[in-house]
């Protein structure tokens, strides 16, 4: 069975309160996405594989450690994915970005796919799954599900906040996966919202409804 990390440390869960109030602005709200992502990152990348290397300082030779192994691909679900990568990003500047556009139908609240742009191959990276919002699972789960049919054999998926639906969905669907969340809250309303959560976060990222 996949893990389930909450990464709750305090400037996390402090930065998701406000990230939650309706007087927050747009403006505010993508600063806040893009803390809290790089706050999860440094959680998130806690496994990436290290070497050791000889430096020279000015002082003498010593040694040091660099990151190694696997290339890391960050994947955002558009639209609302796309407020993570800037935090992760500032961790990895040298991290590929693709990107996996899905929408969430407001009737039947099933995925439908319709963009999907990756950075080559994917076997043999680390690839991050990145979405704000784990409703009822549906867009998370269709969206691993695309990368491992495009290769990818080495998946993280991070959330800000989860719905405890979302967490068996996808859990269940791609028990090989770890998932990291900001917070898991209660439970989805008869919609398909998450409670308390923080709204639409792709209209709340961009200002739009
Ligand atoms: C939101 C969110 C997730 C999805 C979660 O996207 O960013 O992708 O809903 O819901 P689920 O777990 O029930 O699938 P939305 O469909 O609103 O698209 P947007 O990011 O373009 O606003
Ligand atoms: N998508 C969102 O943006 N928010 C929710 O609460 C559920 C799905």
């Amino acid at each position: 069975m996949s893990k389930l990390i909450i990464t709750d440390h305090p400037l996390i869960q402090h930065k998701i309160t406000l990230m939650r109030k309706t007087d927050t602005s747009s403006m505010q709200f993508r600063q806040l996405a893009t803390e809290v992502a790089t706050l999860m990152g440094y959680e998130v990348t806690r496994t990436l594989q290290t070497r050791e290397i000889e430096v020279e300082t000015p002082m003498e030779k010593t040694t040091g450690v660099e990151i190694s192994g696997k290339k890391v691909v960050l994947v955002p679900i558009l639209r609302a994915g796309l407020g993570m990568v800037d935090g992760f990003s500032q961790l990895m500047p040298g991290a590929r970005v693709g990107h996996i556009g899905l929408y969430r139908d407001p009737e039947t609240l099933k995925p439908v796919e319709y963009y999907c742009k990756m950075p080559g191959e994917l076997k043999n990276r680390q690839v991050i799954l990145l979405d704000p919002m784990l409703a009822t699972g549906g867009s998370l789960t269709d969206a691993a599900t695309l990368l491992k049919e495009r290769g990818a054999d080495h998946i993280q998926a991070v959330c800000l906040i989860g719905a405890p639906e979302g967490v068996e969905a996808f859990q269940k669907a791609h028990p090989d996966i770890d998932l990291y969340l900001g917070h898991l809250d209660r439970q989805l309303n008869d919609h398909g919202y998450i409670l308390p959560g923080l709204g639409d976060a792709g209209d709340r990222l961009f200002g739009t409804k």
